[in-house]
């Protein structure tokens, strides 16, 4: 029995997995990606809910939402992209229709060249998803009782499944739980749990929809460290939906902003810095109380507490320069340097657009 609160779409993929059991080999290679096409193509694709409130007594008033509203981007074979947006921005509807299980309103969406709303489960077979907020696996059985059902569930072959959980159980650390069952464990025990299931039939996808959502720091470095080393050496293309920003600045070059079901930005993590025109916060140690340090401009001091003092700088330009002129006119005992949190960068860069 899975978990009584889980979605209705979560069990809908379920379904899919398992009457894909007879479909497509898992490990397939790539068909119907003509060459030079994005692995993940979105053209225009929209997705309008119609949303029935009830007002009064027999009343109900009809309001239809906008969830994603012409988006369009493209994602190569093996890139790492962060998607990221404020709160019913489009993001989970858009990972929806990747994995097909919404239909889009409008507009043209491919993953590997298949349709994933009319080939689902064809499909089913080569991407991975992991929900933060809730879990694929049977919550009632030990966790491995979970893995061994995908196990015939995909037909994975035999070597290959034992060669992957294997992997998974090693670098997600998951020995000690693999009889423990699944209501037991813990969020962060569970969300690892959860990644090592989407990721048994080797996905040449894998999308993630907060998957460091309520982890601790420990599990969240895990978690991290895992996802890179499968981008890297499996060329896995991973699509992250995260609000944990350290996320992204750790694992993505490329990172996607969407509000209102539009997208507001698509580049560098360094260009986002830019367009918000983030700073960078340099804390130094003095030997002694001082006054503020004169520091080149943009650079200025922002906080002085005793012989500590907060500078704040360009999220774009480097620190050392700054480093190096206070070094050799102040007695500098200590520095750190301190990122930008990307979530005002983004609020910033909203303001901006919406003023504009
Ligand atoms: N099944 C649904 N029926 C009606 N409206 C929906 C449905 N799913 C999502 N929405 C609406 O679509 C919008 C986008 O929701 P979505 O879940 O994609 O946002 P999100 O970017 O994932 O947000 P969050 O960061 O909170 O997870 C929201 O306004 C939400 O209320
Ligand atoms: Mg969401």
């Amino acid at each position: 029995m899975r978990e009584s609160k889980e979605w209705g779409e979560s069990a809908e993929l379920r379904e899919s997995r398992v009457s894909g059991a007879s479909g497509t080999p898992a490990g397939e290679g790539v068909v119907g990606v003509p060459a030079g096409a994005g692995f993940i193509e979105l053209d225009g694709v929209e997705k309008v809910f119609d949303v029935r409130k009830k007002t009064g007594f027999l009343k109900r008033e009809r309001r239809r939402v906008r969830a994603v509203d012409g988006l369009s981007f493209t994602v190569a074979r093996g890139e790492m992209v962060g998607y990221i947006g404020p709160n019913g921005a489009g993001k989970s509807t858009t990972i929806k229709m990747l994995t097909g299980i919404l239909t889009p309103s409008g507009g043209r969406l491919r993953v590997a060249g298949i349709d994933p709303a009319r080939e689902r489960i064809r499909l089913a077979h080569r991407m991975g998803v992991v929900f933060g907020q809730r879990t694929t696996l049977w919550w009632d059985l030990p966790l491995i009782d979970s893995y061994r059902l995908m196990h015939r569930m995909y037909r994975i072959p035999d070597a290959r499944y034992r060669e992957n959980l294997d992997r998974c159980v090693e670098l997600l650390q998951l020995r000690e739980l693999l009889d423990v069952p699944v209501r037991q464990l813990s969020l962060g025990q569970r969300m690892r749990g959860d990644i090592a299931a989407a990721l048994l039939h080797d996905p040449e996808v894998l999308y993630l929809d907060e998957p460091t959502i309520g982890l601790d720091v420990v599990s969240k470095a895990k978690v991290r460290g895992f996802l890179r080393d499968l981008n890297a050496e499996s060329g896995t293309t991973v699509l992250l939906t995260t609000h944990d920003l350290q996320d992204i600045e750790q694992l993505c070059s490329r990172v996607m902003v969407i509000d209102h079901g539009r997208l507001m930005y698509d580049g560098a993590l360094e260009g986002l810095h830019e367009a918000g025109e983030s700073e960078r916060t340099l804390v130094v140690d003095l030997e002694r109380e001082l006054p503020p340090i004169d520091a080149p401009a943009p650079a200025r001091v922002v906080r002085v507490e005793g012989p500590r003092q907060w500078l704040a700088f360009p999220a774009s330009a480097s620190a050392a320069g700054l480093v190096a002129r206070i070094a050799a006119e102040y007695p500098l005992v200590d520095l750190s340097v301190r990122e930008p949190d990307i979530e005002s960068v983004i609020a910033k860069m909203y303001a901006e657009r919406a003023g504009a």
